[in-house]
């Protein structure tokens, strides 16, 4: 048997390794994807070798990352509950995309992930690997089949004598250029909160500048396009507005999330360059497109977030969604500036090529586009709702006087 495993180079992965070859008789080829987390690929193809593995794949797909699926998140204000810019969850489509394609390229007879039965990654895997492998290509999932522990695979590492790292952090954290995920130790608790040692790119108070710093990002067809005037690949513009807007202490998130499989768990995120841009994203959107399109939008955001999150990208409805905001978001093209001050956001300023704003109608001074005489008509028929509602209450309050005399 030939396996494709979707490599990480963790615990899990590797343990899950070596198991396959010595319960399988499999033969392993591990295939590590590279979305952006700050890993020394060099060593996890070494500890891939030590693990048992026939051969070893590295894809580097950080641009594919950005541009088919963070980019896309943009577009749709992409915040599970909210809260959330689905870093975790839009990596996952990548990897699985990978690893198939390898897989297929192999002749393999299985993929396997190392994905726990608790979360959502398991869907996200599944579902994707589903999708790009014909039905004889199994997918195995140990960790969840087995119902392992870390402290099992602990052991099994160390009985046979696997490479399995320093640990440089308690937490565990999955990290790509939109976001990290942080959690485990003391943040199991909802109550207690992270110290800063968690984070990496949002930095304490007392590193924060004391003077304000002011940000101007330009978007294109709703993406993002230039910052401060330099036009700049989507990319380099996220790992940029990381560090500069996590300096200011801006970016953090703590929230209890709704996994898919209906658990609630306690998630905290840092995502200075996610949170920013859509923040900027939708206040142009507010400059651009009619209330009736932003209305009517919110709702097809929710539904394209909530079909990514729980591992349904590769739906028709979500295909057909994107094809729905391309449409409306020719003309959300324009620039906004972000005011970056200790450990806040706000935006101070927006411009469009195309605006619905129009400053000689809204005005008050005189010379106004706008016939104020106009709208007299309009307010009397508009008061008719509420005219009606009166008339019927003191129909009620008659007939129940006439009842009591
Ligand atoms: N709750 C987030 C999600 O499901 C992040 C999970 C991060 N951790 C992980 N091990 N995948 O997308």
């Amino acid at each position: 048997m030939k396996v494709a495993l979707a490599y990480s180079g963790g615990l899990d992965t590797t343990v899950l390794c070596r198991w396959l070859k010595e319960n399988y008789r499999a033969e392993v080829i591990t295939v590590t994807v590279d979305v952006g987390q700050p890993t020394d690929f060099g060593v996890i193809e070494e500890r891939a070798y030590v693990a048992g593995a026939s051969k070893h794949y590295h894809v580097d797909a950080r641009d594919k990352f950005v541009d088919e699926f963070v980019s896309r998140d943009i577009l749709f204000n992409g915040l599970y509950e909210g809260e959330y810019p689905l870093s975790t969850a839009l990596s996952r489509y990548p990897i699985a995309e990978e690893v198939a394609r390898i897989a297929l390229r192999e002749g393999c007879d299985a993929v396997a992930h190392g994905c726990t039965g608790k979360g959502n990654d398991q869907l996200r895997m599944d579902a994707s690997l589903s999708y790009f492998l014909p039905d004889d290509v199994k997918i195995i999932a140990p960790v969840r089949e087995q119902n392992w522990s870390r402290d099992w695979e602990v052991e099994y590492a160390l009985s046979r004598g696997l490479p399995i790292g320093v640990k440089e952090s308690r937490f565990s954290i999955d990290e790509n250029v939109w976001g990290r995920s942080v959690e485990g130790a003391e943040l199991e608790d909802p109550w207690t909160g992270p110290p800063w040692e968690a984070f990496k790119w949002v930095r304490p108070p007392s590193e924060w500048p004391d003077e304000p710093e002011e940000f101007v990002i330009r978007f294109e067809a709703g993406l993002p396009a230039a910052l401060d005037g330099k036009k700049m690949r989507l990319r380099e513009m996220i790992e940029e507005l990381n560090m500069r807007l996590g300096r200011h202490g801006y970016g953090l998130i703590d929230h209890i999330e709704d996994r898919a499989i209906g658990l609630k768990s306690r998630e905290v995120y840092e995502a200075p360059a996610a949170l920013a841009l859509i923040k900027c994203h939708q206040d142009l959107e507010k400059m651009t497109l009619p209330a009736r399109c932003l209305r009517f939008k919110a709702s097809v955001d929710r539904e394209w977030t909530e079909l990514v999150y729980a591992g349904l990208w590769y739906h028709t409805l979500r295909e057909a969604l994107d094809r729905f905001v391309d449409e409306l978001e020719k003309s959300v093209s324009g620039e906004v500036r972000l005011t970056l001050e200790k450990g806040s956001v706000r935006i101070s300023g927006r411009r469009a090529d195309k605006s619905l704003y129009v400053k000689d109608l809204i005005t008050y001074s005189a010379g106004s586009l706008f016939d104020q005489r106009h709208s007299e008509g309009f307010s009397s028929i508009w008061s008719l709702e509420v005219k009606l509602h009166k008339l019927m209450q003191e129909r009620g309050y008659r007939q129940a006087k006439r009842k009591n005399e």
